[in-house]
């Protein structure tokens, strides 16, 4: 019998392993990841600096690929996609939130977080009106439709990422250090919204964080070194499939 969707991880990392290579250096961040991540689940990824963090996400996000190794999310292996696919992919199922919001400041919120839905022109611009006012309606920004980034303030701003990266309703929400810039509140204001994100809206969430305290919102917290996973103090590759397994 297939285990239904309910009970497939909606990320599913087998043996995920990331080498660089340039000139003589050869640099491995992730070498032989297994990880499971619930549909729905909040998750906070930590770990140094260089642990291959970001490098993990950017894979989760289909904006780098695998050396070797398999990573299926919502049930299709990301890692055979070529890059056109992957692309195509990512406009539909995975929105990517940085530590420094990277709006384009030339362009208004309402403009910004059109964006993503521009690459769909199957859509009209009424439909992707309504769609850019119930994102910006959903973040608490509907009064701030016009304004440009610079009239904005750090908070303000990282929630109109949020909006940009819900837009096109993915399934998946990365995030890089989302609160990394932010003061104690306005990051207080993204880590509620990402948690309704998850527990009202279903979206499954990769937040990548320094800050302990950030990662305490998430449901669960996983530490990366040395290019495997360690959680709960065992130093483990096996890690998340034990807690999986185990729930
Ligand atoms: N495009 C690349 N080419 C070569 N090496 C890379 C590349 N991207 C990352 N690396 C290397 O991979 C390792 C992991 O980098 P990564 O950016 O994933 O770390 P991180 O955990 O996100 O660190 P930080 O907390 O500083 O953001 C580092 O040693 C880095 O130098
Ligand atoms: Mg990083």
């Amino acid at each position: 019998m297939n285990p239904s969707p309910e009970n497939t991880p909606y990320i599913r990392c087998r043996g995920l392993t990331k080498v660089y290579r340039k000139g003589k250096i050869t640099v491995t961040p992730l070498e032989k990841l297994d990880l499971d991540v619930r549909r729905g689940e909040f998750l906070a990824l930590m770990g140094p600096s260089g642990s291959g963090k970001t490098t993990l996400l950017n894979l989760i996000a289909g904006i780098d690929q695998p050396t070797d190794g398999k990573l299926e999310i919502g049930g299709r292996d990301i890692a055979t996609l070529s890059r056109g696919q992957l692309t195509d992919w990512r406009a539909h199922h995975c929105g990517y939130v940085f530590q420094l919001y990277h709006l384009v400041p030339i362009l208004s919120a309402y403009e910004n977080v059109e964006l993503p839905l521009l690459l769909d022109s199957s859509l009209s611009r009424k439909q992707r009106r309504e769609k850019v006012l119930a994102a910006l309606e959903l973040v608490g920004l509907s009064d701030r439709a016009d304004h440009r980034p610079a009239e904005l303030s750090g908070g303000q701003e990282q929630r109109v990422a949020i909006a940009r990266a819900i837009v096109a309703d993915p399934g998946l929400i990365v995030g890089d250090e989302p609160t990394g810039d932010l003061d104690r509140e306005a990051g207080d204001q993204i880590l509620d919204l990402l948690r309704e994100l998850s527990g009202t809206h279903g979206k499954t969430i990769v937040m990548v964080t320094h800050d302990a305290r950030a990662a305490a919102a998430a449901e669960r917290t996983l530490h990366l070194e040395k290019g495997r996973l360690i959680e709960s103090g065992h130093v483990s590759s096996r890690a998340a499939e034990t807690v999986a397994s185990a729930e």
